[in-house]
């Protein structure tokens, strides 16, 4: 079936935001709404791969016959894709990780006694540079949201964190991008730069897959 191109690809996918707790009942985190990431999920699933979709709390259903791994906080999150990303063929990176974590979470209810206050933050583990150091890894997508010199920082988060492809958006055009339903894409390699014109995350979703499956294939039979 030339429809069902992924048959033998295991696609984990991270998606949706991180939630860093500050204490029982707070947290820091982001307007990510998790369309993208579950719109390729779905996307590759139609292709038919297998695929595990690792996904932050969003308020959208997961496509049907996905394994879904539900996580809250970037540590979880990094947990699980370490686990699952050896297995796989194909790893995208959508999820907007929280860059910090609070460096001490309380155990009670913080109350608002002082005018000032301050919470100490640390760095969280990337994900999918932790997944590009793997000894067996798979094929490796992440995405920048950047408001400037789109194609400058992609491309150093290509060399930096050790990527097959990166899918950059331009997070400051209005009607893209964040909690919307459309997307724009530039997808970086080491040598090519494709662009997905404004559409629809499904339309976008399916376009990307593709363009993903024919990096892979390429690398492969090389
Ligand atoms: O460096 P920046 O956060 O802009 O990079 C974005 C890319 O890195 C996305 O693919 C995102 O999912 C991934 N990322 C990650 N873990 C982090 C931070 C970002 O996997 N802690």
């Amino acid at each position: 079936f030339a429809d069902k191109y992924l048959q033998n690809q295991h696609w984990v996918i991270t998606a949706g935001p991180t939630r860093e707790a500050i204490d029982p009942v707070r947290y820091i985190s982001n307007h990510s709404s998790g369309k993208m990431g579950y719109a390729i999920a779905h996307a590759a699933l139609r292709a038919g791969a297998k695929v595990t979709l690792i996904s932050g709390p969003v308020d959208i259903a997961a496509p049907t016959g996905c394994e879904l791994i539900q996580v809250i906080s970037a540590e979880q999150m990094h947990k699980q894709a370490l686990t699952y990303a050896p297995q796989a063929t194909t790893f995208v990176a959508c999820a907007a990780v929280a860059d910090y974590r609070v460096a001490d979470i309380a155990s009670e209810k913080i109350k608002k006694d002082s005018d000032v206050m301050q919470i100490s933050l640390i760095k969280n583990h990337d994900i999918v540079a932790d997944v590009a150091q793997l000894a067996q890894k798979p094929f490796i997508v992440g995405f920048a949201a950047e408001t400037q010199n789109v194609e400058q920082y992609a491309r150093g988060k290509l060399m930096r964190k050790n990527l097959d492809l990166i899918a950059a958006n331009d997070v400051a055009k209005a009607g893209q991008g964040f909690n919307s339903n459309d997307n724009a894409l530039t997808v970086f390699s080491a040598i090519d730069k494709i662009e997905i014109p404004l559409a629809n995350k499904h339309i976008v979703a399916k376009q990307l897959v593709s363009l993903i499956n024919q990096h892979y294939l390429l690398k492969h039979t090389r």
